[in-house]
């Protein structure tokens, strides 16, 4: 828990341009700066930032938020984590709330093994680098991979020394407990000796996102096959296997700009491909994604390539493991290296440009992909095809999004030549089957239906309400200190009087005793009404750092909607004389709206409840109600209308 003091303090030093400024390219236009989205692909800029109001908004995309929000968004850092950050930045210290005698002990057990890595990690390179055994043998096999210094320097690589303990000799020299060496892995423990795990070979560090090395992998310099290749960390406290990628923190940004996740195998793939400028890439070390790795790669990119070097069987073996990918929401391309080469021989042997166009041009959709190798593999055998196919619609199965489902099952109909609706068939029997499995681990014994979704009619019904309720929240919160000239018939005489925009909206609403559905725009009714009671105007600003997220989004998004007042004005100044008319009509409508949606929403209830059993006397009392509804539809709508057609 950060304080309160502390985020105002935040709140009060950042600047919204200097935050987003760091990652983004601003130009001023006119009151606001405007740049390149860095959410999504665009060669024209539609990224605005306003200073004076401390927000941001994408006009392409739609994304938009305050600073917090933009460091959250483009970082991928949680609340907190987001504020820390500003923080930093801006030399606020942020202090924790305290914390229990366990959480102080964890964090303690994880700081140390932090540092014992920093440590190993400086240790490493400087062998590497600076001494004449790492250069001799270490930076010499890596030279001869042909690897520039700059990557070797960017991935942080170095070298294990030989002797038996020279990195546990030097750390416990500075003071680091064994405990923490033997936990780390870095130094074996055996009959009360120590001595170095990665003993002469080269070392690869463990990133975590933050940078931070985290664990450590050996690569062995001879071509003994007798010993393993490489040699790697043990899990710990601050690495877990299942859930890091090599070079993830790397790759983020261009991962996000490509919109696109390069997956190959080895960590010598992932310095080859970044050598050659292709820095959208990680490494999934060898093994298949776990579910962790593959959520860890949707927050950056829907779309996973698959660099696979090697043999068919391999491949195949493979399968079940990009089913979890599919289901977890992504597409998956795969790209087939020829036969003997792997990215990283591959690059060497390439120019970058060729290197390019191969990812480009040879890769494939999975699925098709998949069809097609089963199709080949049964060709003249009835019964291995009918396997083929229920497995290539169980992948598709997988596939969460309906619509590309069908697309596939299409596709795949087509390879295969069977009809569609026969694979259709086959999949809804799997999608039904899926489902009732689910429900019975969920503890359900009885399978029931999945309740019919809503009628069309009503999901479009609840979509006009939701923009008939932004729309009123939208006037509060753009025109909502404004006055406008109300005509009062006043004994024969029309007299104009002064209404306060927000005052005619708020009074409306209440004396009709209506509320709106959605909980962000009730909740910035209901700060107007308490500010009102008081005689006051709340703050823009009060909404716009609301701490209830969706409440700050949605005041962002209506205070910033391009279709504002001042666009409705250039079109209807044409036709009305005064700008007063012109929000009164506006108010007057979006009021209106307002209540003819709650008539609207009780008079569909009532029609519901009329239809089920009911006393007689009850049966009457809901008609009147119906009937009374009807007459304020009726009237309503015409004064709607009236106002529409002036
Ligand atoms: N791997 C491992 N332990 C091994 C062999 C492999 O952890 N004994 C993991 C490593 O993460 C390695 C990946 O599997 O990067 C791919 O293996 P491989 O292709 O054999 O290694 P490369 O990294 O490609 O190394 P090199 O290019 O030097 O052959
Ligand atoms: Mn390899």
């Amino acid at each position: 828990m950060i304080r309160q003091e502390t985020i105002d303090a935040i709140m009060g030093a950042v600047r919204i341009e200097e935050v987003v400024g760091d990652f983004v390219t601003l130009r001023r236009r006119g009151v606001n700066l405007v740049g390149l989205c860095p959410f999504h692909n665009e060669k024209t800029p539609s990224f605005n930032v306003n200073p004076a109001r401390g927000i941001y908004k994408c006009f392409g995309c739609g994304k938009a938020g305050n600073a917090v929000g933009f460091v959250m968004e483009h970082e991928h850092l949680s609340y907190p984590e987001a504020l820390r950050y500003l923080g930093r930045k801006y030399n606020v210290a942020v202090e924790e709330e305290v914390q229990t005698d366990e959480e102080r002990q964890l964090r303690d057990r994880r700081d140390s093994l932090l540092h014992v890595h920093a440590f190993a990690l400086d240790f490493f390179r400087k062998s590497l680098f600076e001494t004449e055994e790492g250069k001799a043998i270490g930076l010499s096999y890596l030279k001869d991979r042909e690897y520039r210094e700059d990557i070797l320097q960017k991935f942080e690589l170095g070298y294990s020394p030989e002797a038996w303990d020279a990195l546990t000799a030097r750390a416990m020299n500075e003071g680091f407990s064994s405990d923490y060496l033997v936990e780390s892995g870095l130094t074996i423990r055996k009959d009360e000796r120590y001595y170095d795990r990665f003993r002469g070979r080269v070392i690869f560090p463990i990133h975590n996102l933050t940078g931070a090395p985290v664990a450590f992998a050996g690569r062995i310099l001879s071509s003994d096959r007798s010993r393993p290749k490489y040699i790697n960390s043990p899990e710990t406290e601050i690495y877990h296997k299942s859930k890091v990628l090599y070079g993830l923190h790397h790759a983020r940004q261009a991962i996000v700009s490509h919109d696109e996740c390069l997956l190959v195998e080895g960590y010598t793939d992932v310095l080859s491909l970044h050598q050659a400028g292709i820095e959208n890439v990680v490494a999934s070390s060898g093994t298949a994604l776990t579910v962790d790795q593959i959520r860890l790669i949707r927050r950056y990119t829907e779309n996973i390539t698959i660099l696979y070097d090697g043999d068919e069987a391999g491949l195949k073996a493979s399968f079940r493991g990009i089913d979890l990918i599919l289901e977890q929401g992504l597409n998956v391309r795969l790209v087939l290296f020829p036969e003997g080469e792997d990215p990283d021989s591959f690059v060497r042997k390439n120019r970058v440009n060729v290197v390019r166009d191969f990812i480009r041009s040879r890769s494939e959709n999975f699925i098709p992909f998949k069809a097609r190798l089963l199709i080949r593999e049964s060709e003249g055998d009835p019964v291995k095809k009918a396997g083929g196919i229920r497995d290539i619609v169980a992948s598709v199965a997988l596939v969460p999004d309906g619509i590309k489902r069908n697309l596939f099952i299409r596709e795949c109909s087509q390879l295969m030549d069977i009809p569609e609706q026969t694979l259709m068939f086959e999949m809804n029997k799997m999608l039904r089957r899926r489902l009732q499995e689910r429900r019975t681990e969920g503890g359900e014994d009885q399978v029931t239906e999945a309740p019919p979704p809503p009628p069309q009619a009503l999901q479009t019904r609840t979509r006009d309400h939701q923009a008939v309720e932004n729309d009123l929240v939208r006037i509060l919160l753009n025109h909502g200190m404004l006055d406008f000239d109300m005509p009062i018939q006043d004994q024969g005489s029309t007299e104009l009087v002064p209404v306060n925009t927000a005052t005619y909206i708020l009074h409306h609403l209440l004396s009709d005793g209506l509320e709106a559905s959605d909980p962000a725009c009730r909740t910035v009714i209901q700060v107007f009404r308490r500010h009102l009671e008081k005689e006051e105007l709340p703050p823009i600003d009060l909404f716009l750092n609301h701490p209830d997220a969706g409440v700050a989004r949605l005041a962002i998004d209506l205070i910033t909607s391009p279709h504002n007042l001042s666009a409705n004005w250039k079109r209807h100044r044409i036709h009305v004389p005064t700008e007063e008319q012109v929000i009164r009509e506006l108010v007057i409508n979006a009021v209106n709206a307002f209540k003819l949606a709650h008539v609207e929403r009780e008079l569909e209830r009532l029609g519901t409840d009329l239809k089920g059993p009911l006393e007689a006397v009850h049966q009457l009392a809901l008609m009147a109600r119906q009937n009374e509804l009807l007459r304020k539809k009726v009237e309503i709508s015409r004064l709607l209308g009236r106002v529409i057609s002036h």
